[in-house]
């Protein structure tokens, strides 16, 4: 008996066909609820520079970015990540302008704090902004980054910010045992809602050249790399082991660093460690994209969209994002197509 087989025997295209099935079936979804804002702060007033290879972010006094802030919550934005632009005199070998309580990322967290105190706020904890050779901790006399001493500035530095009012310490160093070292001080010290997220799998990435471009700490790097702390781009199991022992340290978020080149990473720690999962879309990703839609190659709004939805589709939580200005508003107005 000849059994008839229609062709095709599955018409996936079917739910495709209209807008409000392919709405129905949607698995994933973009809130502003999933966005991160980081900012860059200057000393002195009145000032707003832009960055080169940044198109579209600013190095701003903390007058111009209460104007920010103020804009980004009223579009929504749960939080901003605050980098400081250090002027060269203040740097150091040993980087003791990190845990100035007076000094320009304290004073501005007490600033935005004071004026929208809804808004979340989380700092960088590392060293780079502060030391003359640009490397994110102390060094010896050949250069190495020593860890221990450097968890010993990083704990000092991480209570400065938490006194100064921030919610959310973000170590972005890569020592050892430097969550643990943090928690440990901040709960003897009282501070029980200070959130940690943890820069747990962060890569010696060369995708943060534009950033170290903003912060003024490419100069001092100079030749010199981030490869004795940071991971090595080969590895993925070696994440999954930083992120757990981070969490086992007493980090309330975990962090994967890049963002787009790394999504097999996020997704492994979404799904098998299952905690809040952020990944940053870090400035070489912004400027790759910025530098293609400025010349008009590709579209900027759909290739942000679509690259914010890979990342929520990969299992991340939330997304650290120079564009969240603009996601924000394109959500606000419904144009997410
Ligand atoms: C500093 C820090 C870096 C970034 C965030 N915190 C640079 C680095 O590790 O060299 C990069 C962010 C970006 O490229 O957008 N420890």
């Amino acid at each position: 008996m000849i059994v008839h087989r229609p062709f095709p025997a599955h018409r996936p295209r079917r739910m495709r066909h209209d807008a409000f099935s392919r709405r129905l079936m949607q698995e994933h979804t973009l809130s502003v609820n999933d966005l991160i804002l980081p900012v860059f702060v200057l000393e002195g007033q009145g000032q707003k520079e832009a960055v080169a290879s940044l198109p579209g972010v600013y190095r701003q006094s903390i007058d111009h970015l209460l104007e920010t802030a103020d804009r980004a919550r009223s579009l929504g934005i749960p939080a901003l990540a605050l980098f400081p632009v250090t002027p060269a005199e203040a740097k150091s070998p040993a980087a003791e302008a990190a845990y100035d309580p007076d000094g320009l990322v304290q004073r501005t967290v007490r600033e935005l704090k004071h004026t929208f105190p809804d808004l979340g706020i989380m700092t960088d904890v590392a060293l780079d902004p502060y030391t003359s050779h640009g490397q994110d901790g102390l060094t010896d006399s050949n250069g190495y980054v020593l860890n221990d001493e450097t968890v010993e500035v990083l704990v000092k530095q991480a209570l400065s910010h938490a006194e100064a009012g921030a919610d959310i310490v973000a170590p972005s160093d890569m020592m050892d045992g430097r969550i643990g070292a943090i928690r440990a001080a901040l709960e003897s010290k009282r501070h029980i809602h200070t959130r940690i997220m943890a820069y747990s799998a962060k890569y010696a990435s060369s995708f943060y050249g534009p950033f170290r471009d903003a912060v003024g700490s490419a100069g001092n790097l100079g030749k010199a790399d981030k490869t004795t702390y940071q991971m090595d781009p080969a590895n993925s199991d070696e994440a999954l082991h930083e992120v757990a022992m981070d969490l086992q340290e007493g980090a309330d978020m975990v962090m994967v660093k890049p963002g787009m080149p790394y999504l097999d990473i996020i997704h492994r720690v979404k799904t098998e460690l299952k905690v809040p999962t952020f990944a940053y879309h870090v400035s070489g990703e912004y400027a790759m994209l910025r530098a293609a839609a400025d010349n008009g190659w590709l579209d900027w709004r759909k290739c942000l969209l679509e690259t914010m939805m890979g990342f929520r589709r990969a299992g991340a939580d939330g997304v650290l994002t120079y564009a969240a200005m603009d996601i924000a508003e394109y959500l606000a107005v419904g144009d997410i197509g």
